[in-house]
């Protein structure tokens, strides 16, 4: 029993050396075949929860849709994962719309988002054939109506509301709140605006409304209120061409072993019923449900391996201990102070007896992974583990200071395979000229 249970994937044990197994697979051997830093993804845990998604949605909301949303990881081996599971996804972007396709989705089960998709990318995705675009301003709209017409399609799509509500969490990736960049406020009639241009279009079928309030939610109450508010604004608008309204993603997941996330039943129950109790209460159809989970998908399946380089107590301050990745893997800690808890993968069952600042390599001071990780007494050499990355992590990587973005590993029932290579010199500076 470890005391990261509930934030380690479900399949990590200890092995009789005391490495820290993940999938069977011991993850010292692979931090020794393959470097680090390294992000090892539990595929049986990302097909498990992909599937408890869709089968909550199918027994909550008969006919809903569930949407990975590809920013949180969108490596094509776990794009594949997710299309095999029978789920739609989220692209965010052209990149995002370039690795679902060369992933192998069926068109049909993309949604494009983003808050300024260009005209490439709007046009990439009508000659792809995407099921839907989220539109989220009237710029886009009319940007859209020209791309569509200019091939003459019809698109389907969803218009991104702000409902105005404040879910708790951080104001970072709060998303609701009518100040925010993304979708239509409610406020002096904007989304209305939107609904009539779109409806206006011929190129374009307006199918329903959408709404992310926000990310890492353990607190659901949000949801209530907020699907009162879009059921209002359905009313307002006459709701005879709402069919389907996209409730977004947002279940937190645990990064400490103090967090206690709902689960994906009570997250799909609970968004389910907020949606169906409004639109009942008055008198509209049900429409059909959309939720569009990130985190809760791809986050505790995936753990980040750290080599420790250099340990530095200053006396009377504190301890320092140094890895060999940190900011360009791992930004969540920088960009939003967002908390994880190590542990040591080649000494898993000893007694976190010390606290040391975990930092990174790079040339920040806020280069600082863990404030204050509870460990065992460090050694230079050791392997770092740092559990529920695999949501945000190397989808955010960048080659600050030169740093090669890590190599990424499946593992499944005691097997490892590469989805990822690590970057070379050669590819950082591959795209310059001289
Ligand atoms: C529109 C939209 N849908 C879904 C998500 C996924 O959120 P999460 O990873 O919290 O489930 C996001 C995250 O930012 C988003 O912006």
């Amino acid at each position: 029993m470890l005391a990261l249970d509930q934030v380690l994937p479900p399949s990590a044990t200890v092995t009789s050396e005391g490495h820290l197994a993940v999938g069977g697979c011991d993850l010292v051997e692979l931090a020794e075949e393959h470097g680090t830093p390294l992000v090892v993804y539990d595929e049986g845990a990302l097909r498990a929860t992909a599937r408890a998604f869709r089968e909550a949605v199918a027994r909550h909301a008969p006919g809903g849709e569930v949407v990975y949303a590809s920013k949180a990881y969108f490596g094509l081996a776990m794009l594949r994962i997710v299309c095999e599971e029978g789920l739609s996804v989220d692209a965010a972007s052209g990149g995002e719309l370039y690795a679902a396709l060369r992933a192998g989705f069926p068109p049909e089960r993309i949604h494009l988002h983003g808050n300024n998709k260009d005209a490439g990318e709007i046009g990439a995705a009508l000659d792809a054939g995407v099921g839907t675009v989220v539109v989220d301003n009237l710029d886009e709209i009319a940007l859209l109506e020209r791309e569509a017409a200019r091939r003459g399609m019809v698109q389907r799509v969803l218009l991104r509301i702000t409902p105005g509500v404040r879910p708790s969490t951080h104001s970072h990736i709060a998303t609701g709140q009518s100040d925010s960049k993304f979708g239509f406020p409610l406020a002096a009639r904007m989304a209305h605006a939107g609904v009539e241009a779109a409806r206006r279009s011929p190129h374009l079928a307006f199918e329903g409304i959408h709404a992310h309030l926000g990310s890492q939610l353990f607190d659901l109450s949000v949801f209530r209120p907020a699907a009162q508010v879009l059921a209002d604004f359905a009313v307002e608008i006459g709701a005879e061409d709402v069919t389907t309204v996209d409730i977004g993603g947002g279940l937190g997941i645990a990064y400490t072993a103090a967090d206690r996330p709902p689960s994906v039943e009570t997250f799909v129950e609970t968004i389910a019923e907020a949606v169906h109790e409004a639109w009942r209460s008055r008198g509209l159809p049900l429409p059909r449900l959309v939720t569009e989970p990130g985190r809760a998908i791809a986050g505790r399946a995936g753990v980040t391996l750290y080599r420790v380089g250099g340990i530095k107590p200053i006396e009377g301050v504190r301890v320092y201990a140094s890895v060999d990745g940190g900011m360009s893997d791992l930004l969540r800690p920088m960009l939003y102070g967002a908390v994880y808890e190590p542990l040591v993968a080649n000494r898993a069952d000893a007694e976190p007896t010390e606290v040391v600042r975990l930092v990174g390599k790079h040339c920040e001071s806020s280069d600082v992974l863990v404030g204050e990780a509870h460990l065992p007494p460090l050694e230079v050499g050791d392997l770092v583990c740092l559990p529920a990355t695999g949501a945000y992590g190397v989808s955010m990587a960048s080659n600050y200071n030169g740093q090669p973005r890590p190599a990424v590993v499946f593992v499944d029932n005691g097997a490892s395979r590469l989805v990822t290579r690590r970057e070379t010199y050669a590819d950082i500076v591959a795209r310059d000229v001289l």
